[in-house]
């Protein structure tokens, strides 16, 4: 009935539609002119509009709270959860404070705490030194990107989920503390330390065809801001000059319009939220990519068979549009008027777009290319460590909407230029570029404008 109803008025706002002959309609000049505006609030009773917010609620929930099964993995295999429960609360060791979670940059969502706690939290009458408390949070869905899982009031597993990762808060209530902004990079987030802390470590181990030791130390070589997706196909845990071969978190913002993702371009992102939910965070669903098969390229992937997972049920796949919609959703945000010079930062847009050539492949307004955006190592002037363990061996242009949000831990996929003056002074070199001093700050005020 619906339907019928709105293909009529589409038949009546179209002044009729020239049923069989479409040809014709196209060359009615009637139908060629512009839609017309919609009226103030038509946009949420269109079924599209409609449908699409319905994705973006459902895809949110699934970015923030679905560990797609993972819990098998970090509670039921790697025990983390007794970590954090500490033996005082049937776990192990000293256990996770509140404290010592926001050390490891851990989060906490201000909105999931009930008026009466934030209230005892800004009195100092909660004990932020004791595991339980932490223990509680989780109870409250209010440590970001971890979910807890009880049985009568006792922590028996934990999750995690991508805004572990790709979300951090605006510390609104007090550091690490306040409302959750989605898709936003972690830098502060020491995912080694968390994962070395769980009591065991084995199913890594195994995997990788190492000891526990190993694994633990690799692990603890990230460092903060830092994950390396590429350890478990290829085993790869330093690069040649003994530098750890973990890469930046980046956004999870600012993606729409952009072909390939991640730094090295391994495809879309669905590809990738696909790729990640069955193989990083060991979610239980179907991926299949062959290209994984290559055992040369891909040892562990290769031998573990990565490149074809099913999983009966699948509890991946039916959340995968929603999640799709929701981070093209996402925009990157722009930065404080007070954080960057503008006349500079319009100087320094001149340049962009014109002798420092930095628009040929940051093309705006996506700042990345339309079409294949992926580039050979030799193209910018960098060695091919990180290339060569992905399919095309190639670096993806970043896009790079959002960037004053993810300065910390530096640039490029390993944080190997520590500011935004010595990226530019890369290019200069590199491309001989010959920009005065001036010029690179000019640059450098753009870029912390976008
Ligand atoms: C443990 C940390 C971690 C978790 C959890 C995680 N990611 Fe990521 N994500 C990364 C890292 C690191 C990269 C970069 C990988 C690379 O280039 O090799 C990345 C890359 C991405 C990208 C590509 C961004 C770009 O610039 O193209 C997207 C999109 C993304 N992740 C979405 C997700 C989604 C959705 C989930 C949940 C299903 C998720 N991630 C879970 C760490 C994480
Ligand atoms: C030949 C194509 C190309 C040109 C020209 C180019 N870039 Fe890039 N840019 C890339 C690629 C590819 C990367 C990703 C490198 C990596 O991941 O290690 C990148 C990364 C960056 C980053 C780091 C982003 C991040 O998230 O860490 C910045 C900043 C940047 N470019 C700015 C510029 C500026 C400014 C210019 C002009 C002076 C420029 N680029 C010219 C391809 C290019």
């Amino acid at each position: 009935m619906g339907l019928v109803v709105v293909v009529l008025s589409l038949i009546i706002a179209g002044g009729g539609w020239a049923w069989g002959a479409p040809q014709d309609g196209l060359l009615n000049p009637k139908l060629r002119k512009p839609p017309k505006s919609e009226p103030p609030g038509a946009a949420v009773n269109d079924p599209v509009s409609k449908d699409a917010l319905k994705q973006i609620a459902l895809g949110r929930q699934t970015f923030r709270f679905r560990t797609f099964g993972d819990e098998a993995f970090w509670g039921g295999a790697l025990r983390l959860h007794e970590a954090i429960a500490g033996e005082a609360n049937g776990g192990v060791g000293a256990g996770v404070s509140p404290a010592d979670a926001l050390d490891l940059g851990l989060k906490v969502d201000v909105d999931a705490l009930p008026a009466r706690l934030r209230q005892q939290l800004r009195r100092e009458e909660v004990n932020l030194n004791d595991p339980a408390t932490t223990i509680a949070l989780l109870q409250l869905n209010a440590v970001v990107g971890v979910k807890g899982f009880f049985t009568n009031g006792t922590l028996r597993a934990v999750g995690i989920t991508c805004a572990l990762c790709h979300s951090t808060v605006n510390n609104s209530f007090a550091p690490g503390i306040g409302d959750r902004l989605d898709g936003w990079a972690n830098r502060d987030l020491n995912v080694g330390a968390i994962v070395a802390a769980a009591p065991n470590v084995q199913p890594i181990a195994e995997l990788l065809g190492t000891d526990q030791a190993t694994v633990r130390q690799v692990l603890l070589s990230w460092g903060p801001g830092k994950f390396d997706a590429e350890l478990l196909l290829d085993g790869k845990a330093f690069q040649p000059d003994g530098r750890s071969a973990a890469t930046l978190l980046p956004p999870a913002f600012g993606l729409a319009g952009v072909n390939l993702h991640t730094w090295t371009g391994w495809g879309s992102v669905t590809h990738w939220n696909a790729f990640v939910a069955n193989i990083e965070m060991n979610g239980k669903g179907i991926f299949y990519d062959p290209r994984l098969n290559n055992a040369a390229q891909f040892p562990i992937a290769a031998r573990a068979g990565f490149g074809n997972i099913r999983n009966q049920p699948d509890l991946v796949t039916p959340h995968l549009a929603a999640l799709h919609v929701y981070q093209l959703a996402l925009r990157a945000p722009k930065p404080p008027a007070d954080s960057f010079n503008a006349a500079a930062a319009a100087r320094g847009e001149t340049l962009f777009n014109g002798s420092a050539r930095c628009a040929t492949c940051h093309v705006p307004p996506i700042f990345t290319e339309p079409g294949w955006n992926l580039h050979l190592p030799s193209e910018i002037g960098i060695d091919s460590f990180q290339a060569d363990r992905s399919p095309d061996r190639r670096y993806r242009t970043s896009p790079l909407k959002g960037l004053w949000t993810h300065q910390k831990g530096g640039f490029y996929h390993d944080g190997r230029f520590a500011t935004l003056l010595d990226v530019i002074n890369h290019y200069n070199l590199f491309f001989g570029l010959g920009l005065t001093d001036a010029q690179k700050s000019d640059l450098a005020e753009y870029l912390k404008s976008l």
